[in-house]
């Protein structure tokens, strides 16, 4: 795939609606785009998109969400005004003067009372949504109590770097796809997982593991970065690379995952950081507490702004993700054992870095 091709694919996995319960348009962007490079593709109850490489080896397990955080209409007033609350993790400073679209097309933009003493006291029930509409009952034929909105967010792409909205956590949906279509040589059986209500609490990778029941898993997901003007201390910077997670507020993450990954990277020559993200979580969390326990690690893709509707990575350290995941699901058992005691690569492992 070039570059363009890249770009293009992610752009539109992000751009499609998908707020967590609702990510049906994003499941009908991705499934053709797999068809031809994996076995078996199923949809399980609550959602999640389950696309399989059949293989003698072990059950590896890589996950990313589909769905992105949003809002909901809680109320409406009879100046036709929506109350909103939150899907997932949404900031009310982030949210003033963005425009939200409903999955039947409706825009509005996001506004809040205007007497306040401080943008402290700034919550999102003393914010509103305007839709255009000048009472209760005109409100009411565009919009229902209960409907969920996304913010609007088009995707361009800047030196190298793209932004846009939901690459929380589309782009990590689209280094998922860029793996499968490269079908890569392996003994293994992947489970490629497009999982559903991560944001609300990690909710459909949960089953998903119980349904597939693997041997290790991963999950793709975005992570936070240290590298903005007085940002906070975060080792994590865009553009040098994947990183490989250590630790973040729902995983520990399993050492043998963790050591497999560095000795994917450093085989391939893939550049990568280590990552320790003190709040927040991902798939990880919920999958290796999942069917007795299942060891799983994570790879992030550096992401500032997150939670914002201009998202940005760097097209560069996606294609890191994309390599190091598919030398992770070639490794054999015994090449990792190799590489920890001694320095010698062997044979087996060659590959690992064409794709
Ligand atoms: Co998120
Ligand atoms: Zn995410």
């Amino acid at each position: 795939m070039n570059d363009s091709n890249f770009v293009e694919m992610i752009a539109s996995i992000a751009q499609a609606f998908g707020p967590s319960g609702n990510e049906r348009n994003v499941r009908e962007v991705i499934e053709p785009m797999l068809s031809g490079c994996v076995d078996e593709v199923r949809v399980d109850a609550l959602g999640n998109l389950i696309a399989v490489k059949k293989g003698a080896g072990k059950k590896i397990m890589l996950a990313a969400h589909m769905d992105e955080i949003g809002v909901l209409v809680t109320f409406i007033d009879e100046k036709g005004f929506l109350r909103f609350g939150n899907v997932g993790g949404v900031s009310p400073f982030i949210s003033v003067g963005m425009r939200v679209i409903f999955e039947n097309g409706t825009v509005g933009t996001v506004w809040y009372e205007e007497k306040m003493d401080s943008m402290k006291e700034l919550k999102l029930d003393r914010m509103f949504i305007d839709i255009g509409a000048v009472s209760r009952e005109e409100a009411e034929t565009m919009v229902c109590v209960g409907d969920m909105a996304v913010f609007c967010g088009e995707a361009v792409e800047t030196n190298g770097r793209i932004i846009s909205k939901a690459l929380d956590d589309r782009a990590g949906c689209a280094a998922l796809v860029a793996l499968a279509r490269m079908m890569p040589e392996t003994e293994n059986e992947v489970y490629y997982v497009f999982t559903v209500q991560e944001e609300v609490g990690l909710r459909g990778a949960r089953t998903a593991a119980w349904g597939i029941m693997p041997d290790m898993a991963l999950a793709v997901d975005v992570t936070d970065v240290g590298d903005m003007p007085e940002s906070h201390h975060m080792a994590v910077s865009i553009g040098k690379g994947p990183t490989i997670k250590i630790k973040d507020s729902s995983i520990v993450c399993h050492p043998d995952v963790v050591s497999r990954l560095r000795s994917c990277a450093e085989k391939a020559e893939i550049p990568f950081q280590y990552e320790v993200l003190t709040a927040g979580g991902t798939d990880a969390g919920s999958i290796h507490l999942t069917a007795g326990g299942i060891p799983t690690g994570a790879v992030s893709i550096p992401t500032r702004f997150l939670h914002s509707p201009s998202e940005m990575i760097s097209v560069e350290d996606l294609k890191g993700v994309v390599n190091l995941l598919a030398a992770f699901i070639q490794a054999g058992e015994e090449s990792q054992e190799e590489d920890l005691s001694s320095g010698q690569d062997g044979e087996d492992t060659n590959d690992a870095g064409e794709n």
